[in-house]
């Protein structure tokens, strides 16, 4: 009899692989790349998952805004226990579905079905693959994206901060390389983000897509919102300025639990390095002008040319 770790190598020697950065591959899967160890997960994640109709799911592409949603859906759906993100890593307090809570190929996955608590996961699948799921059971999904150009040297700096980096950084004209090939965990990253543009556009009761720079700009005209989608709206304005405050940036970036050096058991970075500049623009201090032209003929091909008018 096949056991399931022979099928997980199985499924890797099957699927296409691409050198990402240094020693470590990608693997393809239905178009889009995937970090070799998180393959077998997001297989669990797509055969397995039943999400209920109460759940809130957040998606992004990673680097776009992931961590600081986290807290605030956390924020707004747990209100009475919001100091939790004083103590917790928003990462813990909000697992992701391929990570955490699909993340032992032998193991159940670590998952309430207590049908009175509000569910509340992340997911960097794109909507080609997990959309099916997040339609039939009509769950709401909260997509946040970045701007390709911060997106792009924020994993480069995430990604040297890796145990495997210590050694190799990972060189930036390599990074540039691989973003607009598509070849970056998760990726291409504008396939992504158009996955849930579209859906979001045909299911705006559904789905509720965000950007970092929206963000940025009016935080609390967007933490409302977030609530009035999710059901649960605010009585008072002073909650709101409060959940703002107390997810932004310099907030939650000097909480010990965020400041620290140690790994988490889930992901080979420190929880520091989850928080670096948290600005917008700040490839600018990065790329060249002609990294910048050839980032920017690309967003006018995939965004602009699908009518979506964001990313330069
Ligand atoms: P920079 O590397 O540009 O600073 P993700 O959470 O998806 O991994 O994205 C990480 C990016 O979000 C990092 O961007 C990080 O600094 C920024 N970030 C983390 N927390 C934030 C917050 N509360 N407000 C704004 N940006 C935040």
């Amino acid at each position: 009899m096949v056991n399931s770790l022979e099928l997980v190598h199985e499924l890797h020697l099957s699927l296409p692989k691409e050198k990402w950065w240094g020693e470590n591959n990608v693997c393809q899967m239905n178009g889009f790349w995937f970090l070799p160890k998180f393959v077998p997960n997001t297989v669990r994640v797509l055969n397995e998952f039943n999400p209920l109709p109460n759940d809130v799911i957040l998606a992004s592409f990673p680097k776009t805004g992931t961590t600081w949603l986290k807290s605030l859906l956390f924020s707004i759906i747990n209100r009475s226990s919001k100091e939790l993100l004083v103590k917790h890593n928003p990462h813990e307090l909000v697992p992701t579905l391929e990570v955490q809570v699909f993340g032992k190929t032998e193991s159940s996955p670590i998952i309430t079905d207590d049908l009175d608590s509000r569910r509340l996961y992340s997911t960097h699948s794109p909507y080609q693959l997990l959309g099916k799921t997040l339609d039939s059971f009509n769950c709401r999904v909260v997509y946040i994206t970045r701007n390709p150009k911060d997106t792009l040297v924020s994993m480069w700096h995430f990604t040297n901060k890796w145990k495997d980096a210590e050694d190799a950084p990972w060189p930036l004209d390599e990074a540039i390389e691989k973003f607009c090939s598509g070849i970056f965990p998760g990726g291409p990253y504008y396939d992504h983000v158009m996955g849930f543009k579209k859906a979001s556009l045909e299911k705006p009761e559904n789905i509720f897509f965000i950007t970092y720079e929206e963000l940025m700009i009016d935080a609390k005209t967007h933490v409302k919102r977030f609530a009035e989608f999710l059901g649960c709206p605010f009585d008072k304005d002073e909650e709101v300025e409060e959940i703002v405050k107390s997810c932004s940036f310099e907030i939650l970036s000097s909480h010990e639990v965020n400041k620290s050096g140690d790994f988490p058991s889930w992901f080979p970075v420190p929880y520091n390095s989850f928080f670096r500049q948290g600005v917008v623009g700040d490839h600018k201090n990065y790329l060249e002008a002609k990294t910048i032209e050839r980032i920017d003929a690309l967003t006018r091909d995939m965004f602009h040319g699908a009518g979506f008018m964001y990313g330069i």
